[in-house]
């Protein structure tokens, strides 16, 4: 408590200058039995590291940091339980300032490059500059705006008015810079229609793209705490006062809070007071609605892990199209990796992941049943997370519309979609 107190009066004292994590480590922790999961599980919720990925299950790992003070108790409470751990960054202050380095050589104009991570002012300017000068296929949606009034835009693009609608999110998470850059990409790459399969893919569907669900937390991410993951609106509960946001990907109405999320408000994964207790997710949520019966594929992005969740996550039962989906889901990752061989598991969240509920990808699948439901943890497997390298951008990008583009193919091959 007394540390999240302190971290609390440094990010609202200094909350104009950068949090820095000098000497900060990222480890990959391995549980093998059943008391090494529990003991991580303790060590996560006493909130005093960040678990940037948590553990459920054996068999998968846990992303966690560790700040400089607290290296040594860390290390010597894994070895004293023989779990097995692996230091992957010494210092991930040095791999975040690479990525800002990186991000700030872009040179102006239109045009824009994919060799780097995207602010969010450059993504909305060159989506009004794409609505501009390709009215006839591209329009800006505004869905609503954020907690601190920040536009929740997307771009609408279609050639020839299709009723087939195709919804793509990403961005749900601060931290998480690659999902928002990677859904941008295939803007670029489905307005320009170079490949024939974007093109079609244009004719027959309408997409619907929002690259940043949570731009408070990406902004806030990028100006002052680089780790930051959920949205900026303060807690209202008496028992916690200061804390401040709520994590997106858990506040959706779908078995909210049931298994994945922790209530306490200043942790990470606090899913909110209750379903939808958030701006960002309720008036995203009031959009679908709009458009969920005539939806026929529904894409979630975010990082990392290299997994492809087929819904539930509260369960291993097959449901709904469970057998089409995950056949659909394993030949697109073969599709993904083929350019770079990069290595993704499909299944449910509860078989590959740590199968938290009260996601945007449930809701949408219990609500509406598009044929089509995927959420995607972009790469990668946890030796960086959310400092992943700037050289690692483009290809993420190119290999991930690949396989966006094999969904449609698979689907209509097995005559899940026409
Ligand atoms: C936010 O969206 C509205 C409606 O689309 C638009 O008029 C306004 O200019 C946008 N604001 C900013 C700061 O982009
Ligand atoms: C799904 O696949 C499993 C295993 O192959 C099979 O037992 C089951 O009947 C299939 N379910 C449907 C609805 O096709």
């Amino acid at each position: 408590m007394l540390l999240k107190l302190l971290i609390l009066s440094i990010v609202t004292l200094i909350s104009a200058e950068k949090v820095r994590y000098d000497n900060y480590a990222l480890y990959k922790v391995e549980p093998k039995t059943e008391d090494h999961l529990k003991f991580l599980k303790e060590l996560e919720h006493e909130g005093k590291l960040d678990f940037w990925k948590p553990v459920d299950q054996i068999g998968d790992y846990a992303s966690v940091v560790a700040p400089p003070e607290m290296r040594k108790e860390f290390e010597r409470s894994l070895k004293k339980r023989s779990i097995h751990s692996e230091m992957m960054l010494e210092n991930i202050q040095e791999a975040f300032d690479s990525q800002i380095y990186s991000r700030k050589r872009r040179s102006a104009g239109p045009e824009m490059f994919w060799t780097n991570y995207q602010t969010m002012e450059d993504i909305y300017e060159w989506f009004e500059y794409l609505a501009r000068t390709h009215s006839d296929i591209v329009s800006l949606v505004t869905i609503g705006r954020s907690f601190e009034g920040r536009n929740i835009t997307g771009v609408r693009i279609s050639r020839g008015n299709s009723n087939r609608n195709f919804i793509i999110e990403g961005g749900q998470i601060g931290a998480d810079w690659l999902s928002p850059t990677v859904v941008a990409y295939m803007v670029d790459q489905l307005v320009k229609g170079d490949d024939p399969q974007a093109l079609r893919a244009t004719q027959d569907f309408t997409w619907h793209i929002f690259p940043i669900v949570n731009p408070d937390g990406h902004q806030f991410s990028q100006d002052s705490v680089r780790l930051w993951t959920k949205n900026r609106k303060p807690s209202i509960l008496s028992r916690a006062p200061g804390a401040i946001g709520a994590d997106l990907s858990r506040n959706w109405n779908s078995q909210w809070g049931v298994h994945g999320a922790n209530f306490d408000p200043f942790s990470n994964t606090y899913p909110g007071l209750g379903p939808f207790s958030e701006d960002e997710t309720r008036q995203f949520a009031r959009y679908i609605e709009t458009i969920g019966t005539r939806t026929t594929a529904f894409l979630s992005f975010r990082g990392f892990g290299q997994r492809l969740l087929i819904p539930f996550a509260h369960s291993t039962e097959p449901m709904f199209n469970f057998n089409e989906t995950i056949a659909i889901g394993r030949r697109a990752m073969g599709e993904m990796a083929v350019r770079y061989n990069t290595q993704y598991q499909v299944g449910t969240s509860a078989q590959v992941s740590v199968g938290s509920t009260g996601n945007v990808a449930d809701w949408v699948k219990f609500r509406f049943n598009p044929p089509l439901v995927f959420t995607y943890l972009l790469r990668d497997q946890g030796s960086w997370g959310y400092t992943l390298p700037v050289n690692q951008v483009l290809p993420s990008c190119e290999e991930t519309f690949d396989s966006v583009m094999a969904i449609i193919r698979e689907a209509r091959f097995i005559n899940v979609i026409e």
